[in-house]
Order: structure tokens, then C-alpha cells, then sequence
């Protein structure tokens, strides 16, 4: 088959894990005869230099016009002030708005092989198997009004958390249908004792769960939340909340894994529409250019393409089974590397899961 990739690797690592991951798609175009056609543009701090703009409209045209957009990541510190006109991160949030993908699905697995790289104990986190849908195109992302203020000759500034009916119900609708293909639960995380936005949210979940008696649903407050992915990971199935919630959230959860640099994720849309597929782990530019980082996040992101976007369920699953094994043998980037193991290079990751997909049946 025919498919059309639009690759963003962006800043910092973010061009080390996506050339890994442009390997990985390569062989998996060799293995099952598929023909994928790539173009790659400039997004973020890079595209700022080069343009002014960090989402230049030939990007935006690219990823309407592609089947599925991978991204690396975004930001660093020479673009981070916060006097600056533009910045990297209005481009991720401008092209998630115009691409409409208000769905973002971030699994949390835990494998065997990495149960130690956590630093909780193994029996917290074993067989942790959660995923955290977060709204990710509304709420205080995008309210308005935003922006700087004088409130009586004093520097002031105003964020907006609004939710509408209609952005709620989607999101929630869906993760009701993920539960359905998994342990049936949903937990739906607000903070309906405090914020207004929170009581809307509650409320539309549960029209939605009236829908699908099938499912258990629990309400938490975020804060609970946060201690509970501590306390008892395990009871998670899936998680529904709103944009900032879930971007903390995720993070927390993310150290299930041992780390942030494990992490895929999808951001999905209306059905038909491409989807964007990204790490969720920042451009981390302290060890941007040394071929260390680890491009496991965004290899299982690719997996999430093949699979959601290009319906490529059985690629999709060579890629993950390729990962499992490799990490199983004992390979190892330094963020999830034990003091005494040996350190496998970002390039030479991505070689052991090609080499491990070509040696599968
Ligand atoms: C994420 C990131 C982004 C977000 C940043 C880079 C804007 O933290 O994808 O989780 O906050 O959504
Ligand atoms: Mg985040």
C-alpha cells in the first residue's frame, strides 16, 4: 500500500529519534512490500529561525495533505524567553488545533524487562497497563482570554479554562470506547470542587456513561489522582481528563516506566483525518547531538502511526514486539540503564529493533 508521511523532527533530539524511527518505517516498508513516501518540514525553534514562524504554512499544508505526521519535539533554551514574540511550542499547539486531533491516547505500560528501571518497587509497578486519554486541543491551552494584563498599574496575566459541551463529550465518548476493547474502566480526573469547568466535565461524563453500562466509571479529583498513580498504578485502566491534567499527569505516569524517554503517543481526531504521533518526552536539549538519547518513545509512537492511522495492525506489532525484545536482551539507552550496564547509543537502538524485526516470523 500507498502511504504519504509527513516527519517533523523539530529540535533538540527531536531529529536523532525521528531518523530512528524513519529507519524503522523503512524496513517495515521493505518487509511487507508497502510503499511510504516521505516529506519532512520544519516545525518549532528551527522553523522559527528559518522562517519567523514555528508553524510555517507549507508544514500545515503537508500534514493536512499526508496520512499521518510524526513529530519529535519541540523548544529549547535559546528560544525560551519569555519576552520572546513567538515561540517553539506555538507551533505543536497550532498544528494540534488545525489538524483537529483532541484526542491525545498515551499508553503506560510497564514491561518486565524494565520493571527495575522504575523507581518505584516491582511490586508497585508490575503489570501497570494504563493509558491516559487527554483533551488536547481546549481548556487553558487555548481559552481565551490570554495573555499579559495591568490590573491598577500592577503587571497582571490571565489564562482561560473553558470547556464546551460538545469537546467534552467527544473525548470522553472515545475513551469510553477504548475501555471497551480493554478492562472496561474509565476514570474520569477533575477538580469539580474547585472549578466550574470541572462540574461541566463531570457532568457530560456522566451522560456519556449512561451509554455504556458495560463500563465502570470512577470520578477523581486530580489531586488524589496524582497520588493514587503512586500508590496503586495497577488499578488504572483508562484515564480521561482535560488538557492540563493531563499533560502533568502523563508526566507522573510516565515514571512508571523508569522514563519519560519510553512514552509514545497519538493524537487523534475525526476518523479519515491524519493523526500526529509524537514522543511524549521534550526536545531535551541538554543531550541534544550526542547520540544518547533514547528513541524507544519514538518508535513506539511510529508503531501507534501504523497502527491507528495507515491501519497497519500487524506492522504495527512487529515494531512493538521488536522493542520488547531488544529491551528483554538487555539493551539499554543511558535514561533507563542501570550504574552498571552498558550504555546502547540512540543509532545503535534503532539497528537492534530493525535487526529484531527482520529476524521475527
Ligand atoms: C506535551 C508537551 C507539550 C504540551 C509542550 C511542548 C507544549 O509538554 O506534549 O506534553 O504541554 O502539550
Ligand atoms: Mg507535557
Amino acid at each position: 500500500m500507498n502511504f504519504t508521511i509527513t516527519l517533523l523532527p523539530g529540535d533538540g533530539i527531536g531529529p536523532e529519534v525521528v531518523a530512528e524511527s524513519r529507519r524503522v518505517l523503512e524496513a517495515i516498508a521493505r518487509r511487507f512490500n508497502h510503499s511510504f513516501h516521505f516529506r519532512e518540514s520544519l516545525i518549532g525553534g528551527c522553523a522559527i529561525d528559518a522562517t519567523g514562524n514555528p508553524l510555517p504554512q507549507e508544514t500545515l499544508d503537508s500534514c493536512l495533505t499526508s496520512d499521518a505526521v510524526l513529530l519529535g519535539a519541540v523548544g529549547g533554551p535559546k528560544w525560551s524567553d519569555p519576552k520572546a514574540g513567538v515561540r517553539p511550542e506555538q507551533g505543536l499547539l497550532g498544528l494540534r488545533q488545525a489538524m483537529g486531533v483532541y484526542a491525545n491516547l498515551r499508553p503506560v505500560t510497564v514491561m518486565d524487562a524494565l520493571i527495575d528501571a522504575s523507581p518505584l518497587r516491582p511490586e508497585k509497578v508490575r503489570g501497570v497497563d494504563l493509558i491516559i486519554v487527554r483533551e488536547l486541543t481546549g481548556g487553558l491551552y487555548f481559552g481565551r482570554p490570554q495573555g499579559p494584563e495591568v490590573i491598577d498599574g500592577e503587571r497582571a496575566a490571565v489564562d482561560t479554562m473553558r470547556y464546551r459541551e460538545s469537546e467534552i463529550r467527544r473525548v470522553v465518548k472515545l475513551a469510553f470506547e477504548l475501555a471497551r476493547g480493554r478492562r472496561k474502566k474509565v476514570t474520569s480526573v477533575d477538580k469539580a470542587n474547585v472549578l466550574a469547568s470541572s462540574r461541566l466535565w463531570r457532568e457530560i461524563t456522566h451522560e456519556v456513561a449512561a451509554d455504556y453500562p458495560d463500563v465502570e466509571l470512577e470520578d477523581i479529583l486530580v489531586d488524589a489522582c496524582a497520588m493514587y498513580l503512586i500508590s496503586r498504578p495497577a488499578d488504572f485502566d483508562v484515564i480521561v481528563t482535560e488538557n492540563m491534567f493531563g499533560d502533568i499527569l502523563s508526566d507522573e505516569a510516565s515514571m512508571l516506566t523508569g522514563s519519560l524517554g519510553m512514552l509514545p503517543s497519538a493524537s487523534l481526531g475525526v476518523a479519515g483525518k491524519p493523526g500526529l504521533y509524537e514522543p511524549i518526552h521534550g526536545s531535551a536539549p541538554d543531550i541534544a547531538g550526542r547520540g544518547i538519547a533514547n528513541p524507544l518513545a519514538t518508535i513506539l509512537s511510529t508503531a501507534m502511526l501504523l497502527r491507528s492511522s495507515l491501519r497497519l495492525d500487524m506492522e504495527a506489532k512487529v515494531v512493538e514486539n521488536a522493542v520488547a525484545r531488544v529491551l528483554a536482551n538487555g539493551a539499554r539507552t543511558a535514561d533507563i540503564a542501570a550504574p552498571d550496564q552498558p550504555r546502547t547509543g540512540t543509532a545503535e537502538m534503532g539497528t537492534m529493533v530493525i535487526e529484531a524485526m527482520e529476524n521475527s516470523d
